[in-house]
């Protein structure tokens, strides 16, 4: 693998089963992601964007085929291994942001630190240094119900990028925002790429947004290939 590869699928699928049905989420995808890169992955409902994601993000496995992540064959790691692989490297933002209701601000984005053990002292200073990065500063004791969902999705930013992982994966981070919102979303997430020099892979139906990116690539029904708009 080329070192500078952060993420490599070769051969991989996936399929659910309802009863004998099965159904072909993924077909043979290759392809890797260039460490530092904002990548993009554009595909329709249903073309299997979540499932390639989710793959990605060690939240489920492949039926066939490897992935790679950081060197990594994921498939050789045991159910621990993978939860202290997926708190250590990985962040998630949600295009429902995923917010816990009953913390404030803060602790929404102190949570990370507290599954991987990081004291306080330097918990404190992480997480007020990315609150101040992503522009909150002064609504730390706010409840996600009190907020924008500009501000929320900031404060999701905030949570993925707060333990500095090797990759942050979004999943339509830009559905429920409207347009303007979006934009400046997307200008934050660029920024924050380049400021901690981090790997951005994002899955999105919204064309409207592929302005930003460094690579992009297509998913139509299961099938992985490059995107003719750029
Ligand atoms: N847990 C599941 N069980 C059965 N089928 C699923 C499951 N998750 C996704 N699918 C099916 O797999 C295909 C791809 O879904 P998904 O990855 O969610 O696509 P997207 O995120 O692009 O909308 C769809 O046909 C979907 O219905
Ligand atoms: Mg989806």
């Amino acid at each position: 693998m080329n070192h500078n590869n952060i993420v490599e699928f070769k051969h991989v699928k996936k399929s659910y089963f309802l009863g004998e049905a099965e159904i072909k989420a993924l077909k043979d995808v290759n392809f890797t992601v260039e460490k530092e890169s904002f990548t993009f992955i554009v595909g329709k409902s249903g073309s299997g964007k979540s499932t390639l994601l989710n793959l990605m993000g060690a939240i489920d496995s492949p039926s066939n085929g490897t992935i790679i992540i950081n060197g990594t064959d994921i498939s050789t790691l045991n159910d621990n291994e993978l939860s202290d692989f997926r708190a250590q490297n990985i962040g998630h933002i949600f295009q429902n942001f995923n917010l816990i209701p009953v913390l404030n601000l803060y602790e929404n984005i102190e949570y990370p630190l507290l599954m991987i053990n990081m004291e306080k002292t330097k918990r404190e200073e992480k997480v007020n240094a990315i609150i101040e990065s992503v522009g909150l500063k002064g609504l730390e004791k706010h409840e996600p119900s009190q907020l924008s969902g500009g501000q929320r999705q900031r404060v999701a930013i905030a949570r993925a990028l707060v333990k500095n992982p090797l990759l942050v994966l979004a999943d339509e981070p830009s559905a429920n925002l409207d347009s303007k919102t979006s934009e400046e979303i997307l200008a934050l997430m660029k920024q924050m790429q380049e400021t901690y020099k981090t790997t951005f892979i994002f899955v999105t139906h919204d064309r409207d947004i592929l302005d930003k990116a460094t690579h992009t690539y297509e998913l139509k029904d299961g099938v992985l290939g490059v995107n003719h708009d750029k």
